[in-house]
């Protein structure tokens, strides 16, 4: 069966790499859409109790998830759940609909296991993807990650993210705030405090109307203070945790951002430098994404006071027999440690930090 599975995937995966990323990705996530039980065809990871992790807010079945811009329309949240994935981020969505930037917009970079790309939020808007999360059947624990509009005028930030919030706080199990990503002119500049700091204040009594867990997804090109100061501000609203890192913009392969393997040491340092910046701030947590592949990352993390971790491209390269992967190493792991459940473990891990 298991072998069955994998040649369905392998042939899957020969076909896709042929064709141009983005049709391929269209396609397929029609397929999904349509034919949620698919997954069950494929290699997944199945659920099981004794894997499930909760960074305070909320509690994951199991404890990767499947990182934003992958199913930026909601599409396919069965479909994902029920291949394993603890958490499903969807979006980034806008206020308004928008095609995004120019195609050709995603490079793959197979010899790096990496992607490039440049796509600058093309999604249906906020409206139909409220309703398609409305007529999902079957999810796992859901979040929103949400951006502005490219026509947005700066002074008119904070309303395009206020309105978002409003608009799925009500649907969603938690929410992320996306300044980091490189493909939306003049977008990171509000990852400066006191830009960020707007935001924030703009979104306050919608967040009292309707409280949700609230994320900061950060971009792995910052300095270390930048950091230190961006959790200093998540932690003054009171935000759940930091997602770190988006793609970054430091390679010459040419336009958008890189992902994958090529980012995995630059977001490690940063993810190191929110966990320590965390460290003293009780309820902060710190999910981790970039160049996420294995058991390894997963473990280091815990020690450095990390919580749940996402993946984007080396789903792409390895399939679902990635979290299949992960499921069989982590259940290894937690037998040798002699903890009874993940939580228990990793909770152990941090101590030993
Ligand atoms: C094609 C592509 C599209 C992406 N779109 C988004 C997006 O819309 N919003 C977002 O927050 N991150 C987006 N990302 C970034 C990922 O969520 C993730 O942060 C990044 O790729 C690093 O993780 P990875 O190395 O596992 O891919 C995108 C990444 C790729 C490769």
């Amino acid at each position: 069966m298991y072998s069955a599975r994998m040649s369905i995937y392998n042939t899957f995966k020969f076909i896709a790499f042929k064709t141009d990323p983005e049709t391929i990705h269209d396609y397929t996530m029609k397929m999904f859409k349509h034919l949620p039980h698919t997954a069950k065809v494929l290699p997944r990871a199945e659920v099981n109790p004794k894997l499930a992790l909760s960074d305070g807010h909320m509690r994951w079945d199991f404890p990767v998830g499947l990182a934003a811009g992958f199913d930026k329309n909601a599409q396919a949240i069965e479909f994902f759940s029920r291949l394993g994935f603890g958490a499903v981020e969807v979006g980034t969505v806008t206020p308004r609909a928008q095609i995004g930037n120019d195609r050709p917009r995603i490079f793959r970079m197979p010899e790096i296991r990496s992607v490039r790309n440049s796509m600058g939020f093309p999604n249906a808007g906020a409206e139909l993807i409220l309703k398609n999360i409305q007529n999902t059947k079957y999810k796992n624990v859901l979040g929103v990650n949400l951006g502005k509009n490219k026509t947005t005028t700066d002074q008119a930030t904070g309303d395009d993210y206020d309105f978002l919030y409003k608009k799925f706080a009500p649907v969603s199990d938690y929410l992320v705030i996306n300044i980091s990503s490189p493909n939306t002119p003049g977008l990171r500049s509000f990852q400066n405090p006191e830009s960020f700091r707007l935001i924030c204040e703009k979104m306050e009594d919608s967040r009292k109307e309707v409280k949700k867990p609230l994320y900061l997804k950060i971009a792995p090109d910052m300095e270390k203070d930048d950091v230190y100061d961006l959790v200093d501000l998540a932690k003054e609203f009171d935000f759940a945790g930091i997602i770190a890192t988006n793609t970054t913009i430091q390679h010459n392969y040419g336009k958008g951002g890189v992902s994958g393997d090529y980012i995995r040491e630059i977001s490690k340092q940063v993810r190191k430098w929110c966990c320590e910046a965390a460290r003293e701030k009780e309820d902060l947590s710190v999910i981790g994404v970039g160049g996420v592949k294995n058991i390894k990352d997963l473990i280091e993390f815990w020690k450095d006071g990390g919580s749940f971790m996402q993946v984007y491209t080396a789903f792409i390269y390895e399939g679902p027999k990635l979290l299949q992967q992960m499921q069989t190493d982590l259940l290894e792991h937690l037998s040798l440690s002699g903890a009874n459940t993940l939580q228990e473990w990793v909770d152990e891990l941090k101590t030993t930090r």
